[in-house]
């Protein structure tokens, strides 16, 4: 028994005697009668204060809130500090384990995979904030509910009976149809199980982008392939030709031939510029030398069909040369391809807002605004004849991308139906040399 029990004992027994003790002293002095009357008068008081003392403490356990005990006599007292220590131990662990559960429950929050717990039955035990996006429901509503009637799905409740654990079940929900989801399951135990959710959405448009790359290259290739074979099989098959006849077909062969050189060649410098992040090396280009150089090359292009205008007022850019020269190079081809004869082309360099400005201006065909964000995927093309037929690959654009991508410089495209393009390369201060 507890100090406090024994004690409350001892003052009852203490109590009861001495009422015995008043009895017998008062029955000697006053008669039996008053003595038993006595006996009892102080008995009853006795039992009325253990009475009130019993519901004053009952009164304090039943209220949870109450603040302290309230002050009772000592073995009373004792008591109830005892039931209060009790209390507040209590109160204390349940405090850690408030603590513990919400740290616990904000980790898995921020887990980007979605978690649930399932019951035998496929009912939502508990969940975190990722299960909840990726599935399209509300834990605070749906815990408890049937997954596999919350998520409406073909195979979806199959799976969840009898998954594969080879491969994933890939979810599309009803309202984030550009996304996709990988779900697993593990078990947890006879009764319970783990729905792990991955969001997939980047990786399957990464394969898709690599196979519709695959098909595309396929597809550039095969056409050459397919014409220059046809004139083998023709001249394999001994048939009579004019000599020029025979020119006209070499010619064809070899304008083929170079096509698919140029395709090899820029797949080539597309995957050399995805391999690293970095220029191999930087050194300071002349900018004026290299505008002199383009403006040759877009001459022999151009066969004088257009008038090219060149101006080169800004200072040295730092960058690696080769790099530069087939970016710039690039937008000039495609000014002089995408200009009719007798247009204007117009190249400079120069400072602006602290930024180093290289653009190529042309009075050519323009470009629908609704074409201008996918220029410069790769073999993006607005019109895929003209394009073709002028020898191009339809790569260029996503090699100027990538180069001014490791130059920390932006393309700025602005075009107009039938007045012309401007291809503007800005680059940051850092990378021009400040003038003597
Ligand atoms: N200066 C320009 N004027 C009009 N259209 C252009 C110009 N430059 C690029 N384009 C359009 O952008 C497309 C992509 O360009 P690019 O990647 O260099 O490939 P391509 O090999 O076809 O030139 C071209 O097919 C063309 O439709
Ligand atoms: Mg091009």
């Amino acid at each position: 028994m507890s100090p406090a029990g024994k004690s409350s004992i001892r003052l009852l027994i203490g109590g009861v005697l001495a009422s015995i003790g008043l009895g017998l002293l008062l029955g000697a002095l006053a008669g039996t009668l008053a003595g038993w009357a006595a006996a009892a008068i102080v008995l009853l008081l006795l039992v009325l204060w253990q009475t009130r003392q019993l519901l004053t403490l009952a009164d304090w356990l039943q209220a949870p809130d109450a603040p302290g005990p309230p002050v009772l006599p000592s073995a009373w007292q004792r008591m109830l500090l005892q039931r209060s220590d009790d209390r507040r131990r209590t109160a204390a662990t349940l405090r850690k384990v408030e603590a513990h559960l919400r740290s616990f429950t904000e980790a898995m929050n921020a887990v980007p995979d979605g978690l649930l717990i399932l019951d035998a039955g496929q009912c939502i035990q508990w969940g975190n904030r990722a299960a909840e996006a990726h599935l399209d429901i509300d834990l605070a509503r749906d815990t408890g509910e049937s997954v596999e009637r919350l998520v409406r799905n073909p195979g979806f409740g199959n799976y969840l009976r009898e998954p594969d654990p080879q491969s994933p079940f890939i979810l599309q929900t009803a309202t984030a149809r550009t996304r996709l989801y990988a779900l697993r399951v593990v078990p947890l135990s006879e009764l319970s199980k783990l729905l792990i959710s991955i969001d997939v959405t980047d990786v399957r448009r990464l394969e898709a982008m690599r196979s519709e790359f695959v098909a595309n290259v396929s597809h550039e290739l095969r056409t050459p392939l397919t014409v220059v074979s046809g004139f083998l099989e023709h001249f394999a098959n001994g048939n009579a030709m004019t000599s020029e006849q025979q020119q006209h077909f070499s010619r064809l062969m070899s304008d083929q031939t170079a096509r698919m050189l140029s395709l090899v060649d820029d797949l080539l410098t597309l995957s050399r510029l995805e391999a690293e992040d970095a220029p191999a090396s930087e050194e300071t280009v002349n900018m004026a030398d290299l505008l002199q150089q383009l403006q040759s090359e877009a001459q022999s292009l151009s066969e004088q069909a257009h008038r090219l205008e060149m101006r080169c007022d800004g200072p040295a850019l730092r960058g690696n040369r080769k790099e530069l020269h087939s970016a710039f190079g690039n937008l000039v081809s495609n000014a002089i391809r995408y200009t009719p004869a007798g247009g204007t082309i117009r190249i400079n360099w120069r400072v602006s807002d602290g930024l180093g400005i290289f653009a190529v201006h042309d009075s050519g065909v323009g470009i629908a605004a609704e074409h201008l964000p996918r220029l410069t995927e790769r073999f993006y093309r607005v019109d895929r004849g003209r394009s073709r037929d002028t020898g191009g690959t339809g790569l260029g654009l996503a090699i100027v991308k990538h180069i001014l991508l490791r130059h920390q410089a932006t393309l700025v495209i602005e075009s107009q139906i039938g007045q012309g393009s401007t291809f503007r390369a800005e680059f940051p201060a850092w990378r021009l040399q400040a003038p003597d």
